[in-house]
């Protein structure tokens, strides 16, 4: 193992009811900033609860709705214009993964006096930001335990996840039940989403750790046992919260414990991708995954034999290490197709034609890949692969 050091600051409220915890969290007539998205949150009856415990508290409160999914530079700066013109001292994100990155951006633009742009493309330090909590309604990130982000500037059509400790929420409240209005699309990219940071996690180059390991492999046992029962009963609160505990976990530090911190190919490419063309997060990484692990088993398959054998199901009986970890690939891709998640680009119609670009954007940030570094060719194999 290589030496760690483990830090979350993040309360988190886990469970049935936990709601009521919000009015615990906020300070007594603070000016609270409650950024939302399209409006999920006014059908499911989760704006009125968040609205009460905050009015219960005497809080000022200023909205900004709309945020998009993939969320957009210019609603963060909208979000930043807000904060200073009314004096904002505390930011609640109400949503998903998107509202919860958008309102990250808004707190470290609200402390910084020029482009916000700068701090997340890192050309200014990140020196302060304001506190923030978040009410998750979607189990698919992390972001509600973790201090990343991911923004998407369209007027240069580059998407970059970016981070710092300032940004983690002073508190996140994990209800099941707000998940409940999830539609099964949703649910699908989230399960995706959790078991794709869990898979990246997992190819390290670091010796000697058996208890990270098969701590992820559990995660993903425990997914691949779950997804399917939750998406065949979306209001099941049983399968709502063991997926959101796998999100959030998947995600929030733990499974970087003593390891190099695995490998992020996949993700860099997904979001030079979802850059162009707006796709769904999860629906870019079902797709990709599969072609990753394929690319990279051709190599060594000794790592992706391990996840066939103790995660996928598949019995190594008289097979070489490469017949093993083939067939590991393809069970990833049909199980997420069984739950009902894309397998191909053009799924998405998404043809060729702007491929060479996509390489380009995976490239915005140099060294894409450490259990396998890629080069532009790697790149552009796994897109191919991906059509
Ligand atoms: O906008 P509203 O109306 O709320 O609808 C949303 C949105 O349309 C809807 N939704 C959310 N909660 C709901 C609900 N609908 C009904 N009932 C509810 N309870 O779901 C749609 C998708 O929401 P979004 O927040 O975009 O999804 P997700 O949580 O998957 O977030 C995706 C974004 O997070 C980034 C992705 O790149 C993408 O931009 N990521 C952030 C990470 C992080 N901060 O750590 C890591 C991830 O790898 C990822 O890259
Ligand atoms: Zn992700």
């Amino acid at each position: 193992m290589n030496t760690f050091l483990q830090y979350n600051p993040t309360k988190l409220y886990f469970g049935r009811g936990q709601m009521d915890q919000l009015s615990t969290e906020i300070k007594k007539e603070s000016n609270v900033l409650v950024v939302y998205g399209g409006g999920s949150i006014k059908k499911n009856g989760v704006y009125d609860t968040v609205m009460e415990q905050l009015y219960s508290v005497g809080a000022e409160v200023h909205e900004l709705s709309g945020v998009e999914p993939n969320p957009r530079l210019s609603t963060v700066r909208k979000g930043v214009e807000i904060c200073k013109s009314e004096g904002i001292d505390f930011l609640l994100a109400v949503g998903g993964g998107s509202v919860i990155d958008c309102t990250k951006a808004i707190a470290i633009g609200a402390k910084y006096d020029g482009d916000v742009w700068e701090l997340i493309t890192q050309k200014a330090p990140i020196e302060d930001a304001l506190p923030i909590g978040t009410v998750l309604t979607l189990a698919a990130t992390g972001s509600e335990m973790n201090a990343v982000s991911v923004i998407t500037n369209w007027e240069t059509n580059d998407k970059l996840g970016w981070g710092s400790v300032h940004v983690y929420p002073t508190f996140s409240i994990l209800d099941p039940e707000n998940t409940f209005s999830v539609p099964e699309d949703q649910t699908v990219y989230g399960i995706v989403d959790s078991m794709s940071h869990a898979l990246e996690h997992y190819f390290h180059r670091t010796e000697n750790t058996p208890m990270i390991d098969g701590f992820i492999e559990s995660l993903l046992r425990t997914a691949i046992e779950t997804g399917p029962k939750l998406v065949s009963d979306l209001q099941s609160y049983e399968h709502r919260e063991t997926m959101m505990y796998i999100s959030t976990t998947a995600f929030n530090g733990t499974l970087m414990n003593g390891t190099d911190g695995g490998d992020w190919a996949t993700h860099r490419i997904e979001h030079a991708i979802s850059a162009i063309y707006d796709i769904p997060h999860g629906g870019g990484l079902a797709i990709l995954f599969p072609n990753w692990l394929e690319h990279v088993l051709e190599e060594d398959p000794s790592r992706v034999k391990q996840l066939a054998v103790n995660v996928l199901g598949v019995d190594a009986t008289g097979k070489n290490d490469e017949e093993v970890a083939r067939e590991g690939a393809r069970a990833l891709r049909d199980f997420w197709n069984s739950i009902g998640a894309p397998s191909t680009l053009a799924d998405y119609d998404i043809d060729d034609s702007e491929f060479d670009s996509i390489v380009e954007k995976t490239f915005i940030k140099p060294g894409v890949g450490t259990y396998k570094e890629l080069d532009r060719e790697s790149v552009m194999d796994i897109l191919e692969r991906s059509k």
